[in-house]
């Protein structure tokens, strides 16, 4: 969270021109943009770990030039921290004001909120039940009353991972407040453009990823979820020597041991990794 309270934070992010999104979601999306002109819109974006959530939302306000301002609801430890804080200074308390009360009164501005479901004091969001609620206002008393601005909309982000299924562990109040929006990872082929398009690796390569990716990530053994941040770090390092064994060794944070298994169990064939890891030399 940022604690400057400069206007030059609330920027209208970058578009990344080699970010793909499904047509329904994207012409859904459109309709948000323009219901939010008149109408409070949140929108919960729900989906596993590292499929293109946050980038959603920053390619969401990069497309409708809006400003964009991202919040960590997943440190926060009092109700009232996002707004701001009593601070010490020359022996006196002054109140510290935040980028939160900043970025809900720019007009059309976007508000991310990321990690809804895990705020570390289970009272901290209840200063967002009302600025979420239908009349998009808060009473603080270090500010007074705050009204949210004209075309704000508001994203919230969780993750869906396998010990949890994502909008259960939020607070039904709070879920009530929201269209829910599920993303899911690429299908094949779209994802071996991506990893074309952005670390450079060639059709063959980025094919023999993609497969070897989704047949581990659908077998029935023992599935394992590879996100599309992994399957960039596994093309980058691919692109930039490696082996496709040897980045997934170094990506996929398990033994290599554990990883043989799992691809004989699925009938893998991808070859050796070139370097013998018992052989030692100075470096
Ligand atoms: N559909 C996509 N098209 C292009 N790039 C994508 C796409 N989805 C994800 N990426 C890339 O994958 C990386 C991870 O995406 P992102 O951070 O948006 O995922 P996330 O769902 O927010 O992750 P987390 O669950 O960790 O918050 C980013 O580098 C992003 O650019
Ligand atoms: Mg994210």
């Amino acid at each position: 969270m940022s604690k400057d309270n400069s206007l030059s934070d609330l920027l209208i992010p970058e578009k990344d021109l080699n970010y793909f999104l499904s047509k329904e979601i994207i012409s859904n999306l459109d309709r948000f943009n323009a219901l939010a002109a008149n109408t409070p819109v949140n929108l919960l974006v729900v989906g596993k770990q590292g499929c293109g959530k946050s980038s959603m939302v920053k390619q969401f306000a990069a497309r409708h030039n809006r400003p964009l301002a991202t919040f960590q609801v997943g440190i926060l430890s009092e109700p009232g921290q996002l707004f701001g804080e009593l601070r010490l200074k020359d022996g006196e308390t002054y109140y510290q004001q935040f980028l939160f009360p900043q970025a809900i009164t720019t007009p059309n501005c976007v508000i991310h909120l990321e990690e809804i479901n895990r705020p570390e004091h289970p009272k901290a969001l209840n200063m967002l039940f009302s600025i979420l609620s239908d009349d998009r206002q808060a009473w603080l008393d270090e500010l007074g009353s705050i009204s949210v601005a004209k075309g704000v909309i508001f994203f919230a982000t969780l993750n869906e991972g396998e010990e949890f299924t994502g909008t259960e562990l939020l607070d039904a109040a709070l879920r009530d407040r929201f269209y829910v929006v599920s993303m899911d990872y690429l299908p094949m082929d779209i994802e071996k453009e991506v990893l074309k398009r952005k670390t450079g690796v060639g059709e063959e390569e980025a094919q023999n990823i993609v497969s070897i990716l989704n047949n581990l990530r659908h077998n029935t053994k023992m599935p394992i979820p590879v996100s599309t941040r992994h399957s960039l770090m596994i093309s980058k390092l691919v692109n930039a020597g490696a082996t496709i064994k040897e980045a997934l060794i170094f990506s996929l944070q398990m033994s290599r041991e554990a990883l043989e298994a799992i691809l004989l169990t699925v009938q893998i064939e991808i070859g050796e990794s070139e370097i013998s890891k018992n052989v030692y030399e100075l470096y």
